[in-house]
């Protein structure tokens, strides 16, 4: 073979590689997402290439070409939007510009990105909190927090239980006009997780006397325990949140040693002491019959004892709200979950509506058909905005 027919293979092997996202057939707007998940595949490519040379982390690198979307704290004609912090955590808060006679609304939101990426300043997050406060006329507090691979888990959930545990101080809602009736949290992704389980832990705090009045949980991740859920199975591969993504994610929020990894992987990793939890998130018996149909139940098989004595989080409800028992369900707000078709994080989702409606809470479930992960933030697709009507008549009817 000469030199040029080579190269020409290895560029049309490459191109083929970039471009072939087999998809599913119901998918709106397919090239858009091609071209999506072409241009992360390529970042993500790169950020592994870089951390196998040894010179950085994955997720800084990530996290470095992430950084180019974000924007600035700026006003706009509707909105005023401003930075500070609540108990030392950086917020950025948007309040509607016309005036109000009575007191508004308040949202509290928690941007995605794996415990490891994203920032309340990115491009889709800002728009989308803005957005909610113009729309609902709701003060919106838009929260950061500390990331992996610098921090681990709890610090990712203390700073964001400690922001919102400083917005609801009746001081700070008086500041911002907000009414101590009608405050609600969002999250999507981590910030699912994120916001799902600070909601749980706010039920029994004893020195937070307002409580949150809905929680909107947006393909939330809920449960550490079985990675060989239908959904994990089914888009095991989907570009935009591979099984890969998301086990990296998951496993890094807890440490940067991959051991844990490479047990969640291949879903071994829960020791045999903890085998009592898998009723939590046993979709044999969770989920709804469509979603189990062509897929056997494998019961777990159990790991050594010796990763979970390293790091517990893994283990914490904290870090896995599925893992909450039935009293605790019991006293939840009423609750929007929007779950997506496509996405490995479907099932995680689906047990929590299940186990929701069980234990009586009032919940909403909408359920993407055509959805994918990250739905909601990627600009310019049709369905993104379809989503965030849904979403956002859920909370005007509801907070
Ligand atoms: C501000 O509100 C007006 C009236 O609802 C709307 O037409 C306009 O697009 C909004 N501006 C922005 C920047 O959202
Ligand atoms: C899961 O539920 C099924 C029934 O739907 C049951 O047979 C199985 O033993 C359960 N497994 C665990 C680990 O709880």
């Amino acid at each position: 073979m000469g030199r040029k027919t080579t190269l020409l293979l290895i560029v049309g092997i490459l191109g083929a590689y970039y471009v072939y996202t087999p998809l599913p057939d119901n998918i709106e707007e397919p090239w858009r997402l091609v071209w999506m998940t072409t241009l992360s595949k390529s970042v993500a490519n790169l950020a592994l290439l870089v951390e196998v040379l040894g010179i950085n982390h994955f997720m800084n690198i990530a996290m470095f070409f992430m950084s180019f979307q974000e924007v600035p704290p700026t006003s706009d004609e509707n909105v005023t939007v401003m930075e500070t912090t609540f108990n030392n955590v950086p917020v950025r808060v948007y309040v509607p510009k016309r005036k109000s006679k009575t007191l508004r609304r308040g949202l509290f939101y928690v941007h995605g990105g794996g415990w490891c990426l994203g920032s309340a300043a990115l491009f889709n997050d800002d728009f989308l909190s803005r957005r909610t406060a113009d729309r609902l006329d709701a003060v919106v507090i838009s929260t950061n927090y500390r990331l992996a691979p610098k921090y681990h888990f709890p610090d990712q959930f203390e700073d964001v239980y400690n922001a919102l545990r400083w917005f609801l101080h009746q001081d700070v809602l008086d500041k911002y006009g907000v009414d101590p009736e009608r405050v609600g949290i969002s999250g999507s992704s981590a910030g699912g997780n994120l916001a799902a389980a600070v909601t749980q832990q706010l039920i029994d705090d004893p020195d937070v006397k307002i409580k949150l009045k809905t929680q909107s949980l947006i393909y939330p991740a809920l449960q550490t325990l079985d990675m060989d859920l239908p959904s994990y199975r089914e888009n095991s591969h989907f570009a935009v949140l591979p099984k890969s993504f998301m086990v990296r994610f998951w496993s890094e929020y807890f440490t940067t040693d991959r051991s844990l990894e490479e047990a969640m992987l291949v879903n071994q990793h829960v020791p045999v002491e903890s085998s009592h939890l898998f009723r939590f998130v046993n979709w044999s018996s969770l989920l709804p019959e469509k979603f189990k149909k062509g897929h056997f139940y494998n019961s777990p098989t159990l790991g050594s004892s010796e990763l979970a004595k390293k790091y517990p989080g893994f283990l914490d409800v904290r870090a896995a709200p599925l893992l909450a028992d039935d009293d605790k369900f019991r006293s939840l707000p009423s609750t929007y979950v929007i779950t997506c078709q496509h996405d490995v994080l479907r099932d995680d989702g689906l047990m929590y509506v299940t186990r929701l409606q069980n234990a009586g809470v009032r919940v909403t479930h909408n359920h993407i058909e055509d959805g994918f992960h990250g739905a909601l933030f990627h600009h310019g697709f049709k369905i993104r905005y379809r989503i965030e009507n849904q979403y956002l008549n859920w909370l005007s009817e509801n907070l």
